[in-house]
């Protein structure tokens, strides 16, 4: 699977969680390009240890902005987030103690996962605040 290229089609418009996105995107690519090449256990190991910790810290902060935002699909955004962090943890651990029997492919859904993500339902709490935040009787 080709390198995912940042577009505009990626943008929820609401700072800080596009430039979070667009770092996020940037891990994928280059943890998947290291399991593509085989790259030695440490290195990736490594990344995915960068990569979890991004996510972690990318997801508490948009759960802290939709609180704050009063976003009515706040719960199933959190338990989509909490099952995601579970599976990317099991990954990341498994595949550090050489456990992981596919990394490559469970690798690929972990990653097109984290970007359909960000392009659908990430992209809904984008447009929640651009309708919530429109003034009435103004176009
Ligand atoms: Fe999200």
């Amino acid at each position: 699977m080709p390198v995912v290229e940042w577009d505009d089609s990626f943008l929820v418009w609401v700072e800080p969680f596009d430039e979070h996105h667009k770092h996020l995107v940037d891990l994928l690519n280059r943890s998947h390009t290291e399991l593509v090449n085989d790259a030695p256990a440490e290195c990736c190991g490594e990344l995915l240890d960068e990569l979890s910790d991004y996510v972690s810290y990318h997801f508490v902060s948009e759960e802290l902005w939709m609180m704050e935002n009063s976003y009515p699909k706040y719960e199933q955004h959190i338990v989509e987030h909490n099952n995601y962090i579970k599976r990317l943890q099991d990954f990341q651990r498994d595949y550090k103690q050489g456990k992981a029997e596919t990394p490559l492919e469970i690798f690929t859904f972990l990653r097109q996962w984290l970007i359909e993500h960000i392009l659908k339902t990430d992209a809904e709490y984008g447009r929640f605040t651009s309708a919530h935040y429109k003034k009435p009787g103004l176009t």
